[in-house]
């Protein structure tokens, strides 16, 4: 995995069009986000795409959208395996589909083989981000049926160590800012930058 340092062989870089366009042109796969909630995939992934010019698609809605419910009601009413299922098939259809930006759900890496194809048929980027800044942006959500517990915070630091292996498995790693979502974009248009520079995916 690389994470990034804001340099590019030694030199520190700014975020510019020449870097948007160069990473279009050099995308052959689609942008995966994944993360724990409350990382920001969904809001940073559409800025994102909004500034690379690149549809964006959050698979939790489009789960959503096939089963006629929110994700609360799928939990509540046929459980966490059938949302599993659901949202296997549709990380596996968004991966067809032409370069785009997809904000997955934070347990999509759960499964081995949703893990395996978004390595392979994707570029993976983790929004990595300490426990304390996570729930400060969870804390108050409703729709987390994971975090409906006694006790959320230890619920959501558990995740986080159990999932923490398979999140570092992405191509690349950006430590998400917490003071300023916009520093999270411009953060990662110099990460895939950087690693589009580098490698080829
Ligand atoms: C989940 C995260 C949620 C959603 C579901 C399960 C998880 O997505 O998929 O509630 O297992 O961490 P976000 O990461 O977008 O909140």
């Amino acid at each position: 995995m690389q994470a990034f340092n804001g340099k590019v062989n030694g030199a520190k870089i700014r975020m510019s069009k020449q870097q948007t366009e160069f990473i279009k042109t050099h995308l052959t796969k689609p942008i995966a986000l994944i993360g724990m909630m409350g990382a920001g995939k969904s809001h940073t992934g559409a800025e994102l795409a909004r500034t690379l010019g690149l549809g964006f698609v959050d698979s939790d809605k489009m789960i959503e959208e096939k089963a006629g419910r929110p994700i609360a009601d799928i939990f509540e009413e046929f459980g966490e395996e059938k949302f599993r299922e659901s949202e296997h098939k549709t990380i596996l259809e968004l991966l067809q589909e032409a370069p785009k930006l997809i904000a997955t759900g934070g347990g999509a890496v759960t499964n081995p083989v949703t893990l395996e194809a978004l390595k392979a048929q994707s570029l993976m980027v983790w929004l990595n981000a300490d426990v304390e800044t996570l729930w400060q942006r969870v804390q108050k959500s409703q729709n987390r049926p994971l975090l409906k517990t006694e006790n959320p915070r230890e619920k959501l630091e558990s995740l986080l160590e159990q999932r923490k292996p398979l999140y570092a498995q992405a191509h690349v790693m950006i430590e998400i800012q917490t003071a300023n979502q916009n520093d999270d974009v411009e953060g990662l248009i110099k990460i895939l930058y950087a690693y589009l520079n580098t490698d080829t995916v």
